[in-house]
């Protein structure tokens, strides 16, 4: 049987089970050098008292003079809180757009009960469970969103099946089928925003989608399998958390904690590379029971056709999704487009696990509006990013001759390319977000909470060097660099923190935070970011939320504001308790924000029966623009 305890763990707590890493990375080594290279070391304080790693506006900051001004805020930031209600500040209104099981078509309106959840019959013609990153598109004037449906939580969404284990091949397909993607055409009417039940636009990509291997991957004996000899057709998109847009008007959606599908119910096939991406034993929701593609023993490659970053024409219901492989394998969080300034194509990306690296992938031609995308994603270098102890920083091209792997190998074993070419193991990179009006990108490092209190029990990078500043990173924090010559294409960059989360009601030191942390603002786990039109930061947070102990007086999950000049960050929502803040998109006319409420506590947002992840609509009352 499938081992119980694996369907109670979180995705962290999974990989923790499943592929214990080293404690430490190298990036908040460096961090530490930085500040004391530039002799602004004074203990643990430093971190608390505007050090040389921080930005320009957080320098001249001190301990003493926390309370941020919110100057540039179109709004009055918010407390914090605990209940199971979503708050937005005076004079915003929030009102929820979708809820997982609402029908997408009207053969499945009351498809939903909390009773029996979904038939598998309309379990993929509803929205789907635990929303995550998401994008709006105008096509032919309608407004369409695109959004991820991460994960499952078969204990609620399976009734019949004992501690959310399913025990047959339906339960299994429910579950495939309320994950994956959702494509959905919205429209404004009287009460608001509303899904438009029916609409042509409206599609439901699960992990039974057909789609196509492209790349240099495609074609390669480590793709091949029984069902796809040729290596070049591929079922299903699966975890998909983080998302992107493209220049040119589609959808990427970023694969994610793909290891936890497959389980081994025969001879493990030999080979590091499932070892390094936690892929082995039992799965998750027990999908190799009843289905050999899953099954490690069977297909022992399958798992090599999945971890991509995953390309959906919205505009099409019945265009086939396609595999980019040149943006390598690893656990995906989002997927970040710039046009560079010297014209070509630049994609960046993190890999959200203890230990694991921030990339970027820089097309080889250029592109102009209106000329053909073709090869675009298929035809470009990937790299990985090297951060120096003097705010310095490169990107390190992953090739054969610095990896001594070739070509296919780096795309499908990317995280070992990466360590191969040295380089820089961080705290868990989720988001990466481009500032619109200047050449900087910023990556949330979520956390890594079980610095210190785990052994070094492993994976391929022992070379960490120093002691951390703090030992147990419970609160993460958001790096930014700078491209050289203002060209995000370019090999070089400078890097600074533009905050370090932390407690100050609780800390005196490292551990309050960055000079721009205080105690109405505080927050800890920043994960999914985005920035507005008018260049200021939305930041999502994935934390504890527990207000008690180090959490003390940061309540739920929440999302704030920040602006990249001064370095003032304000509270904007808050969400119900237990639940995630991620994704986020704006209505064609700005006015109104869409954000993404990931496994909610409670009931909400019916406020009996089960919880339901949903997509909530913020606006201001005075009809003013918001992104
Ligand atoms: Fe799906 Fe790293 O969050
Ligand atoms: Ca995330
Ligand atoms: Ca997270």
């Amino acid at each position: 049987m499938v081992d119980k305890t694996l369907t109670h763990l979180s995705w962290d707590d999974f990989d923790e089970h499943r592929d214990p890493r080293p404690n430490e990375n190298q990036f908040d080594a460096v961090v530490e050098r930085a500040i004391s290279r530039r002799g602004f070391l004074g203990g643990a304080l430093a971190f608390g008292s505007g050090a040389a790693v921080f930005g320009a506006g957080l320098m001249s900051s001190t301990t003493a003079s926390r309370a941020a001004g919110h100057a540039k805020f179109a709004f009055e930031a918010i407390g914090i809180a605990t209940d199971h209600e979503v708050h937005v500040p005076a004079g915003y209104k929030s009102q929820v757009l979708v809820r997982f099981g609402d029908a997408l078509w009207s053969e499945a309106d009351n498809a939903y009960s909390p009773e029996s959840v979904v038939s598998v019959e309309m379990s993929d013609k509803v929205f789907g469970e635990n929303t995550d990153g998401m994008e709006l598109f105008v096509i032919d004037g309608k407004e369409v969103i695109a959004v991820n449906s991460e994960y499952a939580n078969p204990e609620i969404n399976l009734p019949g099946a004992p501690d959310g284990v399913p025990q047959t091949a339906d339960q299994v397909q429910v579950l495939k089928n309320i994950q994956g993607v959702t494509v959905m055409e919205i429209a404004m009417g009287e009460t608001g925003y509303h899904v438009v039940k029916d609409s042509p636009f409206n599609r439901r990509i699960t992990h039974e989608t057909e789609m196509t291997l492209a790349g240099p991957l495609a074609g390669h004996d480590l793709v091949k399998t029984n069902a796809d000899p040729e290596g070049r057709t591929v079922k299903g998109t699966m975890n998909n958390c983080g998302a992107g847009k493209t220049l040119w008007g589609t959808y990427l959606t970023c694969e994610e904690n793909f290891n936890g599908y497959f389980g081994n119910t025969g001879e493990m096939p030999a080979g590091d590379g499932y070892t390094r991406y936690g892929i082995g034993g039992e799965s998750r929701y027990a999908y190799e029971k009843f289905d050999e593609r899953y099954d490690l023993s069977k297909e022992p490659n399958e798992p090599h056709r999945h971890g991509f970053v995953t390309e959906i024409n919205p505009a099409d219901a019945t265009s086939t999704p396609v595999k980019r492989t040149a943006l390598g394998r690893i656990k995906h969080e989002n997927a970040e487009m710039v046009h560079a300034a010297d014209g070509r194509i630049v994609v960046y990306m993190g890999d959200d696990e203890r230990g694991e690296y921030l990339y970027k992938y820089v097309s080889t031609n250029t592109w102009a509006e209106g000329q053909p995308t073709d090869g675009l994603l298929d035809d470009g270098q990937l790299y990985v990013a090297k951060f120096n102890d003097d705010q310095t920083g490169a990107w390190l091209a992953l090739t054969p001759e610095t990896t001594g792997m070739d070509a296919a190998e780096i795309l499908c074993f990317t995280r070992m390319a990466a360590s191969k070419a040295d380089g820089t193991t961080m705290d868990r990179p989720e988001w990466v977000a481009a500032n619109p009006l200047k050449a900087e990108a910023y990556c949330a490092l979520t956390n890594n909470k079980n610095r210190g209190k785990k052994p070094n029990a492993g994976g391929d990078d022992t070379a960490v060097n120093g002691p951390n500043p703090r030992e147990t990173n419970n609160f993460g924090q958001i790096v930014r660099w700078t491209p050289a010559d203002e060209n995000h294409a370019a090999e070089a960059f400078t890097w600074d923190l533009y905050v370090m989360a932390g407690n100050p009601k609780v800390y005196s030191d490292a551990y309050a935070g960055s000079a721009n942390v205080n105690e109405g603002n505080m927050f800890n786990s920043p994960d999914g970011m985005a920035f507005s039109s008018d260049g200021m930061l939305w930041i999502q947070t994935d934390g504890e939320d527990s207000n008690e102990g180090e959490f003390e007086g940061q309540g739920n999950n929440q999302m704030l504001i920040g602006d990249p000049e001064s370095g003032e960050i304000a509270r904007f929502m808050t969400v119900p308790n237990g639940a995630e803040v991620t994704g986020l998109c704006w209505s064609a006319d700005k006015k109104v924000a869409f954000v993404g409420v990931q496994h909610p506590g409670g009931s909400w947002p019916d406020m009996s029966g089960l919880p339901r992840s949903s997509i909530v609509a913020v606006w201001r009352e005075d009809g003013a623009l918001i992104g």
